[in-house]
């Protein structure tokens, strides 16, 4: 069954990129850097879901999303292949928590499918894994269906 694979970004402090890389210890999930500019430049092959985190607090013109995730939103198709989102930060930033995962799931249709902070818990990872498994299920199934349709 096909894994839904996870494009993530994370800054040089890393703790995205730890949490994505613990989904693909855990579950041998495909995740892909997009600080890589030739990850970023290709187009997703089927339904993906973006890890990212936030960066609005302290940001003089409140751009939420990371200039790498925008950059690969880009692409039309990119866009229409977004199945979920899942937002890493800090509720230090109050109201500004998770902003760029929300503000897209808003803009996009798309569904926030899990949020953690920093760089998560063992246990936010596990759930984190059973919520892509889940996923995986849901859209082999609609495959599925699909395949049955006269
Ligand atoms: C300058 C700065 C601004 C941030 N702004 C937000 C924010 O608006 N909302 C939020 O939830 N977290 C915010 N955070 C927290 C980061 O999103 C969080 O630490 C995240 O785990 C960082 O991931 P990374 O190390 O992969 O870049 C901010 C962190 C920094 C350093």
């Amino acid at each position: 069954m096909r894994k839904v694979p996870v494009y993530y970004y994370s800054s040089v402090s890393n703790l995205t990129g730890r949490f994505a890389e613990r989904l693909a210890l855990t579950n041998a999930r495909p995740v892909f850097n997009l600080a890589d500019r030739a990850v970023r430049g290709r187009e997703a092959e089927g339904p993906w879901v973006l890890l990212t985190p936030s960066y609005k607090a302290g940001n003089a013109n409140q751009v939420t999303l990371p200039t790498p995730v925008r950059a690969f939103l880009r692409s039309p198709m990119n866009r229409r292949r977004l199945i979920g989102i899942i937002g890493s930060g800090n509720r230090n930033f109050g109201i500004h928590y998770q902003a760029a995962a929300r503000e897209l799931a808003q803009v996009s249709g798309r569904p926030v499918l899990f949020e953690f902070e920093l760089s998560g818990t063992p246990e936010d990872v596990d759930r984190c894994v059973e919520i892509l498994k889940r996923l995986d299920d849901a859209i082999a199934a609609a495959a599925r269906d699909a395949d049955a349709l006269p």
